[in-house]
């Protein structure tokens, strides 16, 4: 295994520090993309893969460590136990993993920083030279594909999963523990996908063409065979492209704005699918939000990817009520309904550690007032989609037939439905409905 300390300039203790704390205030309750934005630039990108990677292999990691230490640790040694065996079990499938003395003797270095006791240097050192022998590969030379390890979900969450979807529970759990690739939405307005291919070619950066999801057709997504930064992107500083999965592409190609149609993006931040919405036609968009800190971020989008003009209107409301509306109808409404999110782990690893049971019913209840309001704001013969990046029942199908027979007027249209994660997308729910009448 060849050493990656050099691509980083923050040494791998200092990284291991502040990623083995960052856990910490996840199992406090904070989210992680919060703790990783108040790092500085040159900290983030190592510290973020280390300590998503921690999560992910949590189940694997706390295997190894209940079976090393026979009295749990303190949490602190726990966390930094965490990162560093991620590592080693990183290694086993990633062949630009770091050597294995090299991940002990960072360890041990960051104990000094971060939990100063020799009892703590000692145990970290004991506990990873024993997972570094038994990660090794066999004397004679055989070694076998590691077992799969399934992302960490807590228990109800787990019971969920295993009714709504009995046959391939674990294997969506397994397939959310891995890392998620790279996915670019070409922008439209400037490049078609293989004109920018070509350009991704002479980067010498490798894509492959995404062209349906579930039966839907895009025809802007790329998967890049090895992911690079974005700087490295050609154009995407002038908005040439952008950083989407390809289950959420979905939503664009299913609502197909048309050019002159006001559209309602009803939950925008941080405009990811209303950038989409804008390069495919030049509709009228209102794109609303709630959170006065994530509405921002819509705008700074528009803004790199030229996407701003005196048909978009970026505006700040609840859009369960009335109150920020002007009365005039829309022709088509986008739902990104706020959820658990339980469709994305794999890129937001830390929503197993945060979200409680209680959450679901809550959330249920906040699409329903979401549903309703924008059913309201529709023009007869208009479309509604509703969308969550959810895996669970209550937040999906059980939605959508709550609020077919709620409303007499809703036809159900094509759409895919559930969409469970894969290696090349998340998991999402899509439901549209055609408003049949006033
Ligand atoms: C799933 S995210 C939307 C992602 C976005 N559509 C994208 O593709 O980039 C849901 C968003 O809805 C916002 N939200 C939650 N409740 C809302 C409400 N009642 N009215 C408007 N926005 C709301 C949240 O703050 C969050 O930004």
């Amino acid at each position: 295994m060849s050493d990656q300390k050099s691509q980083h300039s923050l040494p791998l203790s200092e990284a291991m520090t502040i990623s083995a704390q960052a856990i910490g205030e996840v199992m406090d309750g904070r989210s992680l993309t919060e703790v990783l934005d108040q790092l500085d630039a040159h900290e983030r990108p190592i510290v973020q893969c280390l300590t998503f990677d921690a999560l992910r292999k949590w189940v694997r990691s706390h295997e190894l460590i209940a079976q090393l230490i026979p009295k749990a640790p303190p949490a602190p040694v726990e966390y930094l136990l965490s990162v560093s065996i991620a590592l080693f079990l990183q290694g086993n499938q990633d062949s630009k993993g770091y050597a294995a003395h090299t991940i002990v003797d960072q360890a041990v270095r960051a104990c000094s920083e971060y939990e100063p006791t020799m009892y703590a240097k000692g145990l970290v050192n004991a506990v990873l030279r024993k997972v570094s022998l038994l990660q090794a590969p066999a004397k004679d030379g055989v070694s076998y594909p590691p077992d799969p390890i399934p992302m960490f979900v807590p228990p109800w969450w787990r019971a969920k999963l295993k009714k709504d979807y009995s046959k391939v529970w674990q294997a969506l759990l397994i397939q959310q523990a891995k890392r998620a690739p790279l996915i670019l939405r070409v922008n439209a307005k400037q490049y078609d996908r293989t004109e920018y291919q070509a350009l991704l070619a002479q980067a010498g950066i490798d894509s492959k063409v995404i062209d349906e999801i579930a039966g839907v057709k895009l025809d802007a997504a790329l998967l890049l065979n090895e992911p690079v930064p974005v700087s490295d992107l050609p154009g995407f500083y002038a908005g040439a492209v952008s950083v989407q999965d390809a289950g959420a592409q979905l939503a664009a190609a299913l609502l197909d704005p048309q050019p002159g149609e006001l559209i309602l993006d009803a939950c925008a931040a941080p405009g990811g699918k209303t950038a989409h919405l804008l390069e495919r036609a030049d509709c009228e968009l209102v794109a609303l939000e709630l959170d006065g800190d994530r509405i921002g971020r819509i705008g700074g989008n528009l803004d790199r990817l030229r996407l701003h003009s005196n048909k978009v209107r970026i505006q700040r409301g609840d859009a369960s009520k009335a109150a920020w509306w002007d009365g005039r109808l829309f022709d088509k409404i986008l739902l990104d309904a706020p959820c658990s999110a339980s469709g994305i782990v794999s890129r937001h690893p830390d929503i197993p550690f945060l979200r409680r049971e209680a959450d679901i019913k809550a959330l249920q209840l906040r699409q329903r007032g979401l549903l309703t309001q924008a059913w309201k704001m529709l023009k007869p013969g208009g479309q509604l989609l509703y969308v969550t990046c959810s895996l669970f029942f209550e937040e999906g199908e059980a939605q959508a037939d709550w609020f077919a027979a709620e409303h007499s007027n809703a036809l159900r249209l094509s759409a895919p439905g559930q969409i469970l994660p894969t290696a090349i997308n998340d998991g999402f729910y899509y439901a549209l409905f055609k408003k049949n009448g006033p």
